[in-house]
């Protein structure tokens, strides 16, 4: 069993998962009309990630009886976005599922005492960490890129490869 309010936090943290898979789904999607096959790779396999992640946090409650709930999220909505603006927005995402885990943490390590929790989900907040690192070299990288487009776009595929 793990702590009841613990439980609800990680269940509110579900939707934001739920909503960086889908971003990145678009994302791939846009890149893909653009010509930019690489960051199509890439957002699509951060779409994947995503997906695992939710499912890891679904397991976890699963295993301690915390049936939890499937969230529902806006759609994505459709539209022009520049390359520069889907890793800007990547990370703006990012930066609240880490703010969430924070959150979580804080509550499970003070309050609860929950240190199942706290064991897992520090983990999950480590690897968000290099993540973060990441989008933000891609967008110190398309910002020295120049017009040579061709160049970042093969960079940030290799990265999901
Ligand atoms: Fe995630």
């Amino acid at each position: 069993m793990i702590n009841r309010d613990c439980a609800q936090m990680i269940n509110a943290h579900l939707p934001l998962e739920l909503k960086a898979q889908h971003t990145y789904l678009h994302f791939a999607l846009t890149a893909n009309t653009m010509g930019y096959f690489g960051v199509e790779t890439y957002f699509n396999a951060a779409s994947t990630e995503e997906a695992a992640h939710l499912r890891k946090l679904l397991a976890f409650l699963n295993d301690y009886d915390m049936m939890p709930e499937i969230p529902a999220i806006d759609a994505i909505p459709s539209g022009g976005m520049d390359i520069r603006s889907m890793f800007v927005q990547a990370l703006a995402i990012e930066q609240t599922v880490s703010a969430s885990f924070n959150a979580i943490l804080d509550c499970a390590d003070d309050d609860c005492k929950d240190f199942q929790v706290v064991g897992f989900i520090q983990d999950m907040q480590n690897k968000q960490t290099s993540g973060e690192i990441e989008i933000r070299d891609i967008i110190n990288r398309f910002d020295m890129s120049g017009s040579n487009m061709p160049a970042f776009d093969e960079y940030v595929g290799e990265l999901a490869t």
